[in-house]
């Protein structure tokens, strides 16, 4: 590593350290020496990639005075990490963050395992399920009957090609909501949509508005693109927005835009109702802030015959104040990386004109295969399927996690992929790290929240079924054994730092 990125301040990094409380370890258990429990504490802000890599970090008088330690708890902690390869130093360029050679990068919980690694790690990392076949290779099949007159041009399509807009709008028609292509663009999945938003929208130190929890990869989109994340609590429990807090936050930090998960939160499951969504839009239209809804769980109500609220974009048709982004990741399959964002005509043409310095466009094939599914019925059958297999996967982790851990408590959702899990009071960094030692991988709270909130979560999605689902509450409950005996990185309370 040549030299740092990006910088984390003395405050976020006291903030998201002393955060990483838990419960105290059980009686017997020793406390690791102050410098140790602060090395690491970092060492799993790095892995866990909630400090990014190349990061550097303050000075050691500066982060000794945040956390109220001597400096030489400090020095000490640094030349731990310094020894074991998670810090880099340069005399007059300060100290930044590395990862070791040959340990695993922080982005390694979202790739998928290798086979040779299925039988001894349960991967509950991501939340997303494997293609529903035949329908992956069929709709790939009917892209490749399709594209003789697209290999006739170069290829490049930044808004899309015309056939898959036209049946993107189609489809938001059809919802009551009257759309034409030119409100459409085809993304590279929702997060290249969101990107590209935000990077229209916002310029570094530009505040944004978002749902706490939320998902984490949208968190770090935003941070890295420099905004600055402002968090507004949920309701409780599945009871969506708390539309109070959203008032007062719109009005009072009048933020450049807000994002939400209206359909199925990620993480909590959470669905707002119709009032809600026509009281979040008024309250953005006062702000004069842009609301961004993210649809990507939208299709994936699990129970048959349940009836969803209105689209969020139905408040607002014209798309002046709100934003609509979808994806097929979840209702098909995220290896297709197709998204797409609705908005008003002039917001798709400048998404477009600044797409000639991202990506250019989306892979035309894909795009082929998504409308050749739209058009065929194809994609109703496959996400019928996605519904079925969700269903049961969650109905068997909810009754494991119950059977194995009943100190653990959550809601369960009535659709998307999530289970937003209180570990009884444990942390859940400590749990994501042990999980990884007792063969299952499982991301921790504070991925989901702004400045180390909800260390005492963990997110469980549907992605695993039958005896894997009990196999992985059976390692979730050994993870916690072991974390309440004092296993994990040691970092138990903000006053171990005191040297
Ligand atoms: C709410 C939400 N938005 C966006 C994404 C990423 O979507 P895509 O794969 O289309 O980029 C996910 C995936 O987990 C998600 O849950």
């Amino acid at each position: 590593m040549v030299q740092w990125t990006s910088a984390v301040g003395s405050t976020q990094l006291a903030r998201l350290i002393t955060s990483q409380q838990a419960r105290p370890a059980g009686p017997g258990t020793r406390r690791p020496p102050a410098y140790r429990a602060l090395a690491d504490g970092v060492r799993t802000l790095v892995l866990e990639g909630r400090v990014p890599v190349a990061a550097r970090l303050p000075a050691e008088r500066e982060l000794a005075q945040a956390l109220n330690v001597s400096r030489t708890t400090v020095a000490a902690a640094y030349e731990a990490l310094r020894t074991e390869g998670f810090l880099e130093s340069r005399r007059g360029a300060g100290s930044w963050t590395a990862v070791p050679a040959g340990n695993p990068l922080p982005a390694r919980g979202l790739e998928p395992l290798p086979p040779e690694a299925l039988g001894s790690m349960i991967d509950l990392g991501c939340a997303a399920l494997p293609a529903p076949e035949p329908w992956l290779t069929r709709a790939v099949q009917g892209a490749l009957e399709e594209l003789p007159p697209y290999a006739h041009t170069h290829g490049d399509y930044p808004a899309g090609l015309p056939a898959l807009r036209q049946m993107i709008a189609d489809r938001y028609t059809e919802r009551g909501i009257p759309t034409m292509p030119e409100q459409i663009m085809v993304t590279t999945g929702a997060m290249g949509a969101i990107d590209a938003i935000c990077h229209l929208f916002t310029g570094r130190g530009e505040r944004i508005a978002v749902e706490s929890p939320s998902y984490a990869n949208i968190l770090q989109l935003m941070r890295e693109a420099g905004a600055r994340l402002v968090p507004v609590a949920m309701g409780e429990g599945l009871t969506g927005w708390d539309l109070e807090r959203w008032r007062q936050v719109l009005r009072e930090s009048a933020p450049r835009l807000a994002y939400v998960v209206a359909d199925f939160h990620n993480p909590t499951g959470a669905l707002p109702d119709d009032d809600q969504r026509r009281a979040l839009v008024d309250a953005a239209r006062s702000a004069g802030t842009v609301l961004v809804v993210d649809e990507t769980m939208s299709e994936l109500w699990l129970e048959p015959g349940f009836e969803m609220p209105r689209p969020v974009c139905a408040f607002d048709p014209a798309g002046s104040s709100v934003i609509t982004v979808g994806s097929a990741s979840k209702a098909f399959w995220a290896g297709m990386r197709i998204g797409w964002v609705r908005a008003a005509p002039d917001v798709i043409r400048s998404l477009v004109a600044a797409r000639a310095y991202a990506d250019l466009g989306t892979p035309v094939v894909e795009q082929l295969a998504v409308n050749w599914l739209m058009s065929t019925g194809g994609w109703q059958e496959a996400v019928a399927l996605r519904r079925t297999q969700a269903l049961e996967n969650r109905d068997a982790l909810v009754a494991a996690v119950r059977r194995e851990l009943p100190e653990w408590t959550f809601e369960v959702p009535q659709g998307g992929l999530t289970l937003w899990v209180r570990a009884g009071g444990l942390s859940g960094s400590r749990l994501a790290e042990v999980g990884e030692r007792v063969g299952v991988r499982v991301p921790s709270g504070p991925r989901f929240g702004v400045d180390g909130a909800f260390e005492g979560f963990v997110r469980l999605p549907f992605t695993v079924g039958g005896a894997l689902a009990e196999e992985a509450a059976v390692r979730l409950a050994a993870a916690a054994r072991l974390v309440e005996g004092g296993a994990g990185a040691g970092v138990h309370q903000p006053h171990t730092f005191v040297a």
